[in-house]
């Protein structure tokens, strides 16, 4: 089934090729069952990680997936590519060509990349109107001055989109690393906005997405599901 949701008298009209009228019947009969509980309600909704089951056959079965990886700096954040590796590359389950990206990094950089089949999910975390922070540790070549602070937090055009970047916060840890959290997630946007400076971004490295850290236990490369608790947070 397609991401979304449909009425189950649709989904089992489609799949057993009956009318609405019939799977009416069969919903009285009981033969039925949504997520191993009989259905009645022919408006009931469905989605692609329901479980479906007619009379004890399973038509539907498949689990959502949350995967955290620390991504390698070198490894494409694509899930094919025919010359470099990819983030799909790095996994080891059968189930990864159902994968996709939620936020991609750039070749070179590092850290947090979550993967998941959840179309819906995904698009939520991403959505610009949810804001959804994301936090990255910069090193640059040249000396940071309070100025990047005013810069990022005002925004800056980019003529290319013809879009003034939301507010960023640029805190400076050190001479030349800063944490920096944006709310979107524009093409090469952090080195584009060093570039302003006219400093080059030595290295980049994503450390949360939301109220998710980077699990520091996951070398890079290395992946895990998110437990359920971090998925229920994540946004907060
Ligand atoms: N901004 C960039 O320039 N690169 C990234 O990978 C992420 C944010």
């Amino acid at each position: 089934m397609a991401s979304g949701s449909h009425r189950l008298d649709r989904y089992f009209s489609k799949t057993l090729g009956i009318n609405r009228r019939d799977v009416k019947a069969l919903l009285a009969q009981g033969r039925i069952l949504i997520d191993h509980q009989p259905a009645a309600d022919a408006e009931q909704l469905v989605d692609e990680f329901s479980h479906i089951a007619f009379d004890e056959r399973v038509l539907q079965l498949k689990l959502p997936v949350y995967l955290m990886l620390h991504k390698p700096i070198g490894i494409l954040s694509a899930t094919t590519d025919p010359r470099h590796p990819t983030v799909i590359d790095l996994l080891q389950r059968a189930d990864k060509g159902d994968l996709h990206i939620v936020g991609r990094l750039d070749r070179g950089s590092s850290g947090l990349l979550l993967l998941t089949n959840d179309g819906r999910w995904s698009r939520a975390l991403m959505a610009p109107k949810l804001e959804v922070p994301k936090v990255y540790l910069v090193t640059v070549q040249n000396p940071l001055t309070p100025d990047y602070v005013k810069a990022f937090s005002d925004g800056m055009y980019f003529a290319y989109e013809g879009i003034t970047t939301r507010p960023a916060r640029l805190e400076i840890l050190e001479e030349r690393l800063a944490r920096v959290t944006l709310v979107e997630g524009r093409y090469h946007q952090i080195k584009r906005m060093f570039g302003r400076f006219r400093n080059p971004v030595l290295a980049l490295h994503r450390t949360a997405i939301g109220n998710l850290p980077l699990d520091p236990a996951l070398a890079p490369g290395q992946s895990r599901e998110l437990t359920p608790a971090e998925l229920k947070g994540i946004r907060g």
